[in-house]
C-alpha cells in the first residue's frame, strides 16, 4: 500500500460527477461560499447528460395552459404509483423556476414566434389530469442535454468550483456511519487522492452498461452506486430499468421521443400503426414502458420488420423537412450515420433499448441519503442526486424529459441543503487510516490480478445475461436462471486477468474497476427483479401480469456484499409535502 503516493485535500463539499446534476449542485454550493471540489472521470462536457435529446419538462405554459399539479399527476401515474409523492410535488412545483434559471444562465433554448421557450409534446404528459395532451417539454432542438451541460460547466467555472478531471473515484471514506469524503485515482499521473469533506454528493449517473444494448455511454457504470454498496448501504428499486422504445436497431443510439412529439409514428411489418391498439388515446405518446412492451409484443407475435423480424419502423418522412431541420437535426444526423437512413425519405429501424435506471441510492427530497434502517434517518455527510439517486420521483417508470428536470431541481436542492447543514471552512474530523487501506487493498488486488479471465469477457457475459434474463418481459424461469447466471462473471473475478499494471491512463484497470462496480449492480438488479412478484411500470412479469398494491406498493432495498444480497422493503410515501395539492391515490393506469 505504501507504494502509492497519497495526496490529501480538504473541501467543504466534494461533488462526484460532472453531469447535469453534479454541475448544478456545484454551481449552488460555490455560490453559497462553500469550498467545492468536483471530481469526474471524464471531462465535464463529455458527461452523459450531453446525450439527452428531447427536452426538459416544466409546466411553463408557453404553448397553452399548464399547471404543475397536472405535471405531478402525470409523473405519479407514469411512475405507476411507486413514486414518493412528496418528492414528486417538490420536483414539479420547483420545475418552472429551475428552467427559467437555466435560461438566465444562458441555455440556448429553441423559441416560439413570440420569443418564449419552445415546448413540445412528450409521452405521458397531459393536461387536466390525463384528459388532453400538453406541450410541456422545453427543448433546445434535439440537443437539450448538451446545451444544459455546457452552460452549467461555464457557470461552475465562473463561480470557482475546483475541478479534478479524469480522476477515478475508488471508494467513500466512512467513519461511524458518516461519510467523510472519498478516495480517487488520478488517471493522468497515477497519484492517489484523499478528499476530506463535510458533505460528499454522489452524482455519477446510471449503470446502463450492465446491459448489452443501451443508449448509455461506455462511461455509464454507476460507480457511485457501487461505492455505496461497498460502504454497506442499500440501493433502492434496482429492478426498474427503463427500455427506451426507439434505440437505433443494431446500434443502440437514442432516437429521441421528441420525434414522436413532433408527429413521428411507429409501424410494424404490416404497415399498421400498432400503438392505436395498445394506447387508443395517447397512441405513440403513451409512457415509455407501454410503448416498449407494445413493440416487444409486435416482434414476439411475428409482426417485426426485417430478415429476423426483430425491429419496427419509426416514420418522420411525412413531416415538413424544414421542421426536421430546425427541431430534429441531431437524430437526422444519427440516423444517417448509424442506420444509413435519410429521415426525410425513409423510416428509421428502431427497437426498445436500455436507457435509464429508475433505481439507485435512496434519498429524501433534500438529496440526503437514507440509512433505511426502518426509519427515514439520513446518513450524515452523504447526498446523492440525478440518475445515481432514487429520490424517488420516477417510481417504476420515468416519463421522458423528467430526467433533465430531476437533475437540476435536485442538484439545486442538494446545494441548498448543504448550505443549511454546514458553514464554510468548518474543521475536519480525523479520519481512520484503515479506510484508505481497505480501499487501496481492493485497488491493488484488481491491479495485480494474474488470472486468465480478461475483464472484457466477464463484462460481455454479464451484459448478455442481463439482456436475455432481465429484459422487457420477465418471468420466474428467466429470472431464476438470471439469478444463478449473473453470479458466474462475479465468481470468475477470482481468476481475473489485468495485463497492464501501470498507473497512468491504464484503461485495462479502469475497465476492471468499472466492471467490479457494474457486476454488483447487475446482481442487485436481478435479485430485486426476482423478488418482486407483480407487474408495475417497467417491471413486467409474465407470470404476475397485474400490479399488486397490497403487497408491493413498496420500495425494494438491496444490499450486496460480494455476490450475496439482502432484500428488504420500505413503504412508498403516501402523502404530499404541502397542502397545495392532494395525494393521488392509486388508479388503473391506461393511456
Ligand atoms: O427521448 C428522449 O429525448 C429522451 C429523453 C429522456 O430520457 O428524458
Amino acid at each position: 500500500m505504501s507504494s502509492y503516493k497519497i495526496i490529501d485535500h480538504e473541501y467543504d463539499v466534494v461533488v462526484l460527477g460532472a453531469g447535469g446534476s453534479g454541475l448544478r449542485a456545484a454551481v449552488g454550493l460555490s455560490e453559497a461560499g462553500l469550498k467545492t471540489a468536483c471530481v469526474s472521470k471524464v471531462f465535464p462536457t463529455r458527461s452523459h447528460t450531453s446525450a439527452a435529446q428531447g427536452g426538459i419538462s416544466a409546466a411553463l405554459g408557453n404553448m397553452g395552459e399548464d399547471d404543475w399539479r397536472w405535471h405531478m399527476y402525470d409523473t405519479v401515474k407514469g411512475a405507476d404509483w411507486l413514486g414518493d409523492q412528496d418528492s414528486i410535488e417538490y420536483l414539479c412545483k420547483e420545475a418552472p423556476a429551475a428552467v427559467l434559471e437555466l435560461e438566465k444562465y444562458g441555455v440556448p433554448f429553441s423559441r416560439t414566434e413570440d420569443g418564449k421557450i419552445y415546448q413540445r409534446p412528450f409521452g405521458g404528459m397531459t393536461k387536466n389530469y390525463g384528459n388532453e395532451t400538453v406541450q410541456r417539454t422545453c427543448a433546445a432542438a434535439d440537443r437539450t442535454g448538451h446545451a444544459i451541460l455546457h452552460t452549467l460547466y461555464g457557470q461552475a467555472l465562473k463561480h470557482n468550483t475546483e475541478f479534478f478531471i479524469e480522476y477515478f473515484a475508488l471508494d467513500l471514506i466512512m467513519k461511524d456511519g458518516a461519510c467523510k469524503g472519498l478516495i480517487a485515482w488520478n488517471l493522468n499521473d497515477g497519484t492517489i487522492h484523499r478528499f476530506r469533506s463535510h458533505i460528499t454528493i454522489i452524482a455519477t449517473g446510471g449503470y446502463g452498461k450492465v446491459y448489452y444494448s443501451a443508449t448509455s455511454a461506455h462511461t455509464c457504470t454507476g460507480d457511485g452506486n457501487a461505492m455505496v454498496l461497498r460502504a454497506g448501504l442499500p440501493l433502492q428499486d434496482m429492478e426498474f430499468v427503463q427500455f427506451h422504445p426507439t434505440g437505433i436497431y443494431g446500434h443502440g443510439t437514442l432516437i429521441s421521443e421528441g420525434v414522436r412529439g413532433e408527429g413521428g409514428y411507429l409501424v410494424n411489418s404490416k404497415g399498421e400503426r400498432f400503438m392505436e391498439r395498445y394506447a387508443p388515446k395517447a397512441k405513440d405518446l403513451a409512457s415509455r414502458d407501454v410503448v416498449s412492451r407494445s413493440i416487444a409484443v409486435e416482434i414476439n407475435e411475428g409482426r417485426g420488420i426485417g430478415k429476423e423480424q426483430d425491429h419496427v419502423h419509426l416514420h418522420i418522412d411525412h413531416l415538413d423537412p424544414k421542421v426536421i431541420e430546425e427541431r430534429l437535426p441531431g437524430i437526422s444526423e444519427a440516423s444517417k450515420l448509424f442506420a444509413n437512413v435519410d429521415v426525410t425519405k425513409e423510416p428509421i429501424p428502431v427497437v426498445p433499448t436500455v436507457h435509464y435506471n429508475m433505481g439507485g441510492i435512496p434519498t429524501n427530497y433534500k438529496a440526503e441519503v437514507l440509512t433505511v434502517n426502518g426509519s427515514e434517518k439520513t446518513v450524515p455527510g452523504l447526498m446523492a442526486i440525478g440518475e445515481a439517486a432514487c429520490v424517488s420521483v420516477h417510481g417504476a417508470n420515468r416519463l421522458g424529459s423528467n430526467s433533465l428536470i430531476d437533475l437540476v431541481v435536485f442538484g439545486r436542492a442538494a446545494a441548498k441543503r448543504a448550505a443549511e447543514l454546514i458553514k464554510p471552512g468548518m474543521k475536519h474530523d480525523e479520519i481512520d487510516k484503515s479506510e484508505t487501506d481497505r480501499c487501496l487493498e481492493r485497488f491493488d488486488k484488481l491491479r495485480n490480478s494474474q488470472g486468465s479471465n480478461p475483464t472484457s469477457e466477464l463484462r460481455l457475459s454479464m451484459q448478455k445475461t442481463m439482456q436475455s434474463k432481465c429484459a422487457v418481459f420477465r418471468s420466474e424461469k428467466t429470472l431464476k436462471e438470471g439469478v444463478d447466471e449473473i453470479r458466474k462473471p462475479f465468481e470468475s473475478m477470482e481468476s481475473l486477468s489485468v495485463k497492464d499494471k501501470s498507473l497512468i491512463f491504464n484503461t485495462d484497470l479502469v475497465e476492471t474497476l468499472e466492471f467490479d462496480n457494474l457486476i454488483r449492480q447487475a446482481i442487485t438488479t436481478m435479485d430485486s427483479a426476482y423478488h418482486r412478484k407483480e407487474s408495475r411500470g417497467a417491471h413486467a412479469r409474465e407470470d404476475f401480469p397485474k400490479r399488486d398494491d397490497e403487497n408491493y406498493m413498496q420500495h425494494t432495498l438491496s444490499w450486496c456484499n460480494g455476490s450475496k444480497t439482502k432484500i428488504n422493503y420500505r413503504p412508498v410515501h403516501r402523502s404530499t409535502l404541502t397542502n397545495d395539492v392532494q395525494y393521488f391515490p392509486p388508479q388503473e393506469r391506461v393511456y
